[in-house]
C-alpha cells in the first residue's frame, strides 16, 4: 500500500513513525512534511488548503490511501477532491469536518444526538455578548466566563477567564475581526482528549489521552495549540471509554450519518469530566496534536490497515484493536514568543534521536535544520509507566538545542504525583 500522509507537523511525523512500520506499507509520502518526516517520508512541496492541488499529487504519486492531518485542509474540501480521484482517503467530507469548523455546527448535532454538553449562547453583536455573559454568570455563579471564536481558530481562539472586561475583549475582537462568537458555561474538571477511528457506521476508541493547552507550568498562560500529552490515563475512572462510545461518540456518528453528512476519518471527543458527569468540550475532525504523539506509540495494531478500512467501509470487519503495555510522554519544545509570535529561522541540533518528533522545522540550503513554526519538536518517549516515560522524555529534551526554546516542565506531573482527581458525579 501506496500511503500519502498530507501535513507538516509532529502529529504527521508521529503518522508517519507508526505507517513505517507497518509491513502493508510498501512506500510513504508527507506532504509538504518537515525535516523529520523527509528522514522517513519522500517528500513533495503541496499547498495543503488547495484541495484540487492533493488530488492531483495523490494521483500523480499513485497513492492507495491519503491520510489527511491538519483540520483545513479538510474543512477546505481535500478529502472529497481525493475520494472523487478515486483514491481511498481516511478523512472526513468537508461537509462532515464541519463539527469542528463551525462550533454551533457542533451543537446542532450534539442537541439532535442527545451527547451532553456546555450551555452556550451563540453571538451576533456586541449587545448580545453582554446579554450572553451575564446569563452564563447567573448559571454558573462565580465560574469563569468562556469566550470562544465560533470558527477555526487552531486551539487559540478560547479564552477562559473570571475578569469581565478580558471576557468582553475577546469576544469584541472577534467580532470586529467578523466572526461569530460562542459564550459557554464552564465546565468544571479534567479534561480527556480521546479519539475514535470511524468509516461512517462503525466507531472504534482508541486509548485516552491527555493535552497540556496552557503555555506555562501549572497551568497558566494562554492557550496554545498544546504544549505536551500522556496516555493512558492512570485517574480515568474504569469504563470511561465505554461510557463515552456509548454516549458520544457512536450517537455522534449515527446523527451525522442521519443527517447525510456521514463522517469517516477520526473523530476527536475533548471532554470534561465534571461534577455533572462527562460533557463534550469540543469535536474535532481529525487526530490530535500532541496527543497522536503519545497514542500511535502505544498502538500495536498495524496503523494502515486501520485507516485503509475506515477509509473504505469496512471496519466492521476490522479485529478489535491491540495495545502495547506502559505509557507515553511527549513534550513540546516551543520557539522562543510562542504562541504570540514564534520566532523561527534558529538551528536546531540534538533532534535527530528517536522518539524525537518534528513540528516546526525545515532543512536550509546548507542542510542546517531551523525552526520554522511556533512548535518546533514533540520530544517522545515511551516507558514501563508514566513516570518512566515522562523521565525518558525529559532526558531526551535536555539533549535538545534551540536558542530560546522554551516548554513546560510538568507535563504528565499531575497525573504521575496522582493529583488529577474525578469529581463525584
Ligand atoms: P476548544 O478550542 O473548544 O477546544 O477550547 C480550548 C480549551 O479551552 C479547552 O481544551 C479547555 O481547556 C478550554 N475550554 C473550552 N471550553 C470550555 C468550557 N466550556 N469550560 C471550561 N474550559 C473550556
Ligand atoms: N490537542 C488539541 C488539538 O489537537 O486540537
Amino acid at each position: 500500500m501506496r500511503v500519502l500522509v498530507v501535513g507538516s507537523g509532529a502529529r504527521e511525523h508521529a503518522l508517519c513513525v507508526a505507517l513505517s512500520s507497518d509491513p502493508a506499507v510498501t512506500a510513504l509520502a508527507c506532504a509538504p512534511g518537515n525535516a523529520g518526516t523527509a528522514r522517513i517520508a519522500e517528500a513533495a512541496p503541496l499547498e495543503v488548503a488547495d484541495p484540487v492541488a492533493v488530488a492531483a499529487l495523490a494521483t500523480g504519486w499513485g497513492a492507495d490511501l491519503v491520510v489527511v492531518g491538519p483540520e483545513v485542509p479538510l474543512v477546505a474540501g481535500a478529502a472529497d477532491a481525493v475520494r472523487e480521484a478515486g483514491v481511498a482517503c481516511f478523512g472526513p467530507s468537508a461537509q462532515a469536518a464541519q463539527i469542528e469548523g463551525s462550533k454551533s455546527f457542533a451543537k446542532h448535532v450534539m442537541a439532535a444526538a442527545g451527547v451532553p454538553t456546555a450551555r452556550s449562547w451563540p453571538v451576533g453583536g456586541a449587545a448580545e455578548l453582554e446579554t450572553a455573559l451575564d446569563e452564563a454568570r447567573q448559571l454558573g455563579g462565580a465560574a469563569p466566563y468562556v469566550v470562544k471564536d465560533d470558527g477555526l481558530a487552531a486551539g487559540k481562539g478560547v479564552v477562559v477567564t473570571p475578569d469581565r472586561d478580558a471576557a468582553v475583549a475577546h469576544g469584541r475582537a472577534v467580532l470586529d475581526a467578523g466572526g461569530a462568537v460562542l459564550v459557554e458555561e464552564f465546565l468544571d474538571g479534567p479534561e480527556v482528549s480521546l479519539f475514535a477511528v470511524t468509516d461512517g457506521t462503525t466507531v472504534l476508541p482508541l486509548l485516552p489521552a491527555q493535552d497540556h493547552k496552557r503555555r506555562d507550568d501549572g497551568d497558566a498562560g494562554p492557550n496554545t495549540g498544546g504544549m505536551g500529552a500522556y496516555a493512558p490515563l492512570p485517574w480515568a475512572p474504569d469504563g470511561l471509554v465505554a461510557e463515552v462510545l456509548a454516549t458520544v461518540l457512536q450517537p455522534t456518528v449515527d446523527e451525522m450519518r442521519r443527517r447525510g453528512e456521514p463522517f469517516a476519518g477520526l473523530l476527536y471527543a475533548g471532554l470534561a469530566l465534571t461534577s455533572r458527569g462527562v460533557r463534550v468540550v469540543e469535536f474535532n475532525a481529525r487526530f490530535g496534536d500532541p496527543e497522536t504523539q503519545v497514542v500511535l506509540p502505544l498502538l500495536e495494531t498495524p496503523l494502515a490497515g486501520l485507516l485503509h478500512a475506515a477509509a473504505t467501509g469496512t471496519l466492521a470487519d476490522h479485529p478489535p484493536l491491540r495495545w502495547r503495555p506502559g505509557a507515553a510522554v511527549t513534550v513540546v519544545v516551543a520557539a522562543s514568543g510562542y504562541p504570540e509570535r514564534p520566532r523561527t529561522g534558529d538551528p536546531v541540533t540534538g533532534a535527530d534521536g528517536e522518539g524525537v518528533l518534528h513540528a516546526g522545522t525545515a532543512v536550509d540550503a546548507e542542510g542546517t535544520v531551523r525552526s520554522a513554526g511556533g512548535r518546533v519538536l514533540a520530544v517522545t518517549a515511551t516507558g514501563s509507566d508514566l513516570a518512566a516515560a515522562r523521565q525518558a522524555a525529559y532526558e531526551r529534551v535536555a539533549a535538545v538545542r534551540l536558542a530560546g526554546a522554551h516548554w513546560r516542565s510538568d507535563i504528565a506531573l499531575a497525573a504521575v504525583e496522582g493529583r488529577i482527581a474525578v469529581p463525584e458525579v
